[in-house]
């Protein structure tokens, strides 16, 4: 059993606190405040944008022992005396701008840093923190939160809303994305793959370094890790970008048949950027994780969805590729501005698992929509969920992904596939490696189609309760 070690927000004094005198001034805004989501109110912080992050890991499976330097490149946005990164591992020094800084461990998930000299907004930030931990031992809340996965031969960081702060310190949400290089060494014939680009593999003194480059902007929670044994393919796509495909030694039988999905991950995105516009990054994959990981969920990790072994136990299931995939327009490249604006990646990415299908020939969207419909009956708890405000315990709830993907295609039969297809696009154009919320994607469609559709949006993603068939979406059986 881990060593349980729940952290409750006591002040911990970091070592190189013990260095410094002043006591630190107030920052404008209290760090360990957040950045102001209303559903995840401690998340993601104020007063600084990182657009780059540079982790350099060192990782051993034997012990679960993660060490790490992480250097944020930020620039203020207002005057900082302080300011507050979110991470949960054990912090051995703070520098910022090259001086020793102080750090003391805030609220639940923060490490407060004060710089030695406050910093002007504007002013540049350059932040380098050194640590070292056991992130299987670090537990949050009541102890059923990780985004660490640790399996017999290494482990997966991997989780959404939060992730990296069992990884790497960040300024943890979607709203502040960031580039990233990741370093990462571990036992020679232990693999590790991250996100973007495999920029490097070097092998010394039986340890070996893979250099992994994201350089289109990246929310923290689509940063992943994976380490352990693992297959791995190297491909490129016909218009050149590199595709790295990584299947875990443990998946034994399930390994044909997640080969069998996720290389027709090219297949797929070639479908989908009918619809959605350009493939918006510059590399392509997925990791499969293996049994002892215990996922049982997906994740769109950006360029690199991590999916659990067990979507493949009854043979190829490209629809969970197809929704993964899906995310890299509707969640990566245009992400949530809160975290209250779920539906529009759950609903998008489900409802192109319909398209998909209607692709595949095994089923029109409009036989998914009216299957989905009645697949819950009226008095049903599935209906009481309004995907457009689920509320923060109800962010993965059901009616997010299949009312959620009802409610676009009763937007799609209401303004017809052109104006459709162009509020697709438009989207990804307007939002590009940016940030938006449901009201401006309702508004868009507005404006796009020319009608007002205020009535479609309440019924579908603001009323509790089973719409009626007659606001489309759904034919009678
Ligand atoms: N965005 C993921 C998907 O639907 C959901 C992952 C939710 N599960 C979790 N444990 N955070 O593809
Ligand atoms: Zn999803």
């Amino acid at each position: 059993m881990p060593r349980r070690r729940l952290r409750h927000g006591g002040i911990t004094v970091l070592a190189a606190l013990l260095l410094a005198t002043s006591p630190g001034t107030a920052a404008a805004a209290a760090p360990g405040d957040g950045i102001g989501d209303p559903y995840f109110p401690t998340y993601g912080n104020t007063g600084y944008d990182v657009a780059h992050y540079d982790l350099r890991l060192g990782y051993t499976p034997r012990t679960d022992r993660l060490t790490g330097t992480a250097t944020l490149v930020a620039e203020a946005t207002e005057d900082l005396d302080s300011f507050s990164l979110d991470f949960l591992l054990d912090v051995d020094s703070v520098r910022v701008n090259g001086k020793a800084a102080d750090a003391e461990r805030s609220g639940e998930h923060k490490i407060v840093i004060t710089p030695a000299r406050p910093i002007a907004e504007g002013g540049r930030l350059t932040v380098v923190v050194k640590y070292a931990d056991v992130p299987s031992t670090v537990q949050w809340g009541d102890g059923s939160l990780t985004g660490w996965n640790r399996t017999p031969d290494g482990a997966i960081a991997l989780g959404q809303p939060e992730a990296s702060w069992w990884w790497f310190p960040a300024n943890d949400h979607p709203r502040d994305k960031a580039t990233f290089d990741v370093a990462i060494t571990v036992p020679e014939g232990t693999s590790a793959v991250s996100n973007g680009v495999l920029t490097g593999e070097t092998t010394r003194a039986g340890r070996t370094t893979s250099t992994w480059r994201q350089d289109e902007p990246s929310a923290t929670y689509l940063a992943t890790l994976a380490i352990g044994g693992y297959e791995t393919h190297e491909d490129e796509t016909a218009s050149g970008l590199p595709v790295y495909n990584a299947y875990s030694d443990g998946l034994g039988s399930l390994a044909g048949p997640a080969k069998a999905s996720i290389e027709r991950g090219e297949e797929i995105i070639g479908f989908q950027e009918e619809s959605f516009g350009p493939y918006p990054y510059n590399a392509v994959g997925g990791v499969v994780a293996g049994p002892a990981a215990d996922l049982g969920f997906a994740l769109e990790t950006q360029t690199r969805p991590v999916y659990s072994h067990a979507f493949f136990a009854r043979g190829s299931n490209t629809y969970v590729v197809a929704h993964e995939l899906a995310h890299q327009w509707w969640g990566d490249h245009v992400s949530v501005a809160g975290w209250q604006d779920i539906w529009i990646n759950e609903g998008f990415a489900t409802y192109a698992e319909w398209m998909w299908s209607e692709e595949e020939g095994e089923g029109t969207a409009q036989e998914l929509a009216d299957y989905t419909y009645h697949l819950y009956p009226e008095d049903d708890g599935f209906w009481k969920v309004a995907p457009g405000d689920p509320g923060p315990e109800n962010v993965f709830h059901p009616a997010v992904y299949d009312r959620g993907a009802l409610a676009v295609h009763a937007l799609r039969q209401e303004i017809g596939d052109d104006a459709f297809t162009e509020l697709l696009t438009t989207w990804q154009e307007e939002h590009a490696h940016g940030n938006a919320s449901v009201a401006e994607f309702t508004a868009l469609s507005e404006k796009i189609s020319g009608r007002d559709l205020g009535d479609l949006y309440d019924a579908w993603l603001y009323t509790p309760g089973r719409p009626a068939l007659d606001t489309a979406a759904a034919s009678a059986v």
